[in-house]
């Protein structure tokens, strides 16, 4: 697939070094070239730099790696994004890190699917640390869960694809307007993570405690469901 990374932070460089393993085209652009020639000369695979305003050319998917208050500058400068899918990824923190800006009756993503409404909008891997995000689980470890939320049934499945290519576990969290809950979930990964000081590895994980497959996803729930309905519906010997 041919991907494009906007920023060359700490989520971009990741992007850029698990899309460019998974085989994946990577372009990645940043306010500084330079910046991304940096991180496409030291990720690996087919990686390259290009200036910010062709980044969208060509490209399926394109992922905003930036803060919430740049998130819609950096796109509206990233090139013309009419159709593409966009995967917004950002914690809308607070200055000082303390709390959310926004959040309970619209979230980071909805309000920037708003002011790019050509674009088909999924929020992704915002509960994924950059550390997790840039190397392989460890062998035998259980692939890390990566939620996503949209409204364009199409523009998932891309991006679910996208996110066991890179090896990690897609778990469907349904529409666009759960960006309200995942982004809470964020910052309880970075509280985790920084105050309770359990370390950037940690991720989150959605288990059947019944000990049956995950069920994480929406598909997988559903066929779960339907399992338990005709078990339910069968005649009882007792
Ligand atoms: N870090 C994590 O573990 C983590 C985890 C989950 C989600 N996130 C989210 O991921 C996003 C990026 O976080 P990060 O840690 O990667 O931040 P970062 O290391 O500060 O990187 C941000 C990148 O975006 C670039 N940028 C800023 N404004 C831009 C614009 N208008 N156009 C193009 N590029 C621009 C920056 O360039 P300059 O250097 O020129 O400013 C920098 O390369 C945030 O929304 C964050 O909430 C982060």
């Amino acid at each position: 697939m041919k991907v494009g990374v906007i920023g060359a932070g700490n989520m971009g460089s990741a992007f850029a070094r698990r899309l460019g393993a998974a085989g994946h085209e990577v372009s990645i652009a940043s306010r500084d070239l330079e910046d991304a020639r940096n991180v496409a000369a030291t990720v690996g695979g087919a990686v390259r730099a290009v200036p910010q305003q062709e980044l969208a050319d060509g490209v399926e998917v394109v992922i905003a790696a930036t803060y919430f208050p740049s998130q819609v500058d950096a796109l509206r400068a990233s090139g013309r994004l009419d159709g593409k899918i966009v995967v917004e990824i950002s914690n809308p923190l607070k200055p000082d890190m303390s709390g959310l800006a926004v959040g309970f009756t619209t979230s980071a993503a909805e309000e920037i699917a708003r002011a790019i409404p050509g674009a088909k909008l999924v929020k992704a891997f915002n509960t994924v640390f950059a550390q997790v995000l840039a190397d392989p689980a460890p062998a035998g470890a259980a692939a890390v869960q990566v939620f996503y939320a949209g409204d364009d049934e199409d523009a998932k499945r891309t991006v679910r694809a996208l996110i066991e290519s890179m090896g990690f576990e897609p778990v469907d969290a349904g529409p666009l307007g759960n960006a309200r809950l995942l982004e809470p979930l964020g910052m309880l990964n970075i509280y985790l993570g920084y105050a309770a000081k359990m370390g950037t590895d940690v991720a989150f994980a959605v288990r059947k405690v019944s000990g049956e497959a995950t069920g994480a996803s929406a598909e997988q729930g559903a066929r779960q469901g339907a399992r338990s309905r005709d078990r339910e519906s069968q005649p009882r010997a007792d």
